[in-house]
């Protein structure tokens, strides 16, 4: 019999009929919209494979009704919405899409930094308004990047590779993470310090971290009480890892310059005092939305489902 896997949305290109030449049956969801937990656990209940998107929630009672399933391949590198020890005392495989999105995600972190930097929400705005009436002196000024200390929170693919872009613009870098990253040090000059001393000497924060129950709340109100006033802080890894209410209020008293925001603590919803302030950036989790990486991640997603449903080791386990 004909093994079946189920994606629980359209992706981007065509890994149906890349699966369907291993001989597989691919199901997807045919709505545009993120499938209910009801509608996942009726349609993955009898499937060989899941394909799932970081929206989707699949937690224990999910994993529990997946009664045949070997694999859940995540279309993210970030797998905080799957309960993965669970699923491996399951015997269910959970891979990833690392690396193919480093890129994609690291310019994203970079766009954060200059749209912060150079005021381009008010400036888009008031283009918008009609209210340009003509080059001034001191029309939105901002801060220039070079020679401030970049601070990058997470030191893994995503914050090198920002790490990396941002020494181009001739700064300098420190950064927080687990481990050493000794190749970072090397390519970048970059200094490991403790998370209280880059919150309090950075210039420009970009966090880069999964979201774990180590990193919830990393970035609370006693610690974001350290940033300079003229500090930048973006996020393109979790919302959950900033304490978001403690952020918006520094931002509302102008206590820090600007923050960026790929990513909230609530997401899909935004907390409406973020739509009301000037010195944010907000986009809407788009970090690794190109037609390249996109295209690249569900590659990879279907060749980790195909591996596994023949019996061998995955591309990219969690
Ligand atoms: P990664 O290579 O695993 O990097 C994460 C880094 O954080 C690692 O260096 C890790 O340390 C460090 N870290 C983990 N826990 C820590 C802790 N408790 N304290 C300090 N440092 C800690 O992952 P990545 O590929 O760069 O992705 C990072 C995250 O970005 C993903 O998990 C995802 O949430 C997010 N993301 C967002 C988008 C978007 O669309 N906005 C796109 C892609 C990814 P070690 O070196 O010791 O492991
Ligand atoms: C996106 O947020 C990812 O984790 O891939
Ligand atoms: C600005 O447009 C300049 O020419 O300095």
């Amino acid at each position: 019999m004909k093994k079946k896997i189920f994606i629980t949305q359209k992706l981007v290109g065509n890994i149906e009929s890349f699966l369907e030449k291993h001989g597989f049956i691919v199901e997807t969801f045919e709505k545009d919209r993120i499938i209910t937990k009801n509608e996942l656990i009726k349609r993955a209940s009898d499937t060989d494979a899941l394909i799932c998107l970081l929206s989707n929630k699949i937690d224990r009672e999910v994993i529990d009704n997946l009664k045949k399933c070997k694999i859940i391949a995540n279309y993210a590198v970030g797998y905080n919405n799957i309960d993965v020890e669970y699923a491996k005392s399951k015997n269910i495989v959970v891979t990833n899409t690392p690396e193919v999105l480093t890129d994609a995600t690291a310019d994203i972190a970079v766009a954060l930094i200059l749209a912060c930097a150079r005021r381009f929400h008010e400036g888009n705005k008031m283009m918008r308004q009609g209210k340009f009436k003509g080059w001034k002196p001191s029309l939105l000024l901002g801060y220039d990047i070079k020679d401030k200390t970049i601070g990058i929170i997470g030191a893994g693919r995503i914050g090198s590779e920002a790490a990396i872009r941002m020494k181009a613009f001739k700064t300098k870098i420190i950064y927080y993470s687990r481990s050493r990253n000794y190749k970072l040090e090397k390519k970048t000059n970059a200094k490991r310090v403790s998370l209280n001393y880059l919150l309090k000497n950075a210039d420009i924060i970009s966090i880069h971290v999964p979201l774990t129950e180590k990193t919830y709340h990393m970035l609370n109100k006693e610690n974001l009480s350290l940033l300079k006033e003229s500090a930048i802080v973006v996020n393109t890894s979790r919302g959950e890892v900033v304490e978001e209410k403690f952020l918006i209020e520094l931002l509302k008293k102008n206590k820090i310059f600007a923050a960026g925001f790929d990513v909230y603590e609530n997401e899909p919803n935004v907390n409406p005092e973020l739509l009301k302030l000037n010195n944010v950036f907000l986009l809407p989790h788009i970090g690794s939305a190109t037609f390249e990486t996109r295209t690249k991640m569900a590659l990879l997603a279907a060749q980790n489902v195909a591996e596994v449903l023949k019996g061998n080791k995955p591309l990219t386990p969690v």
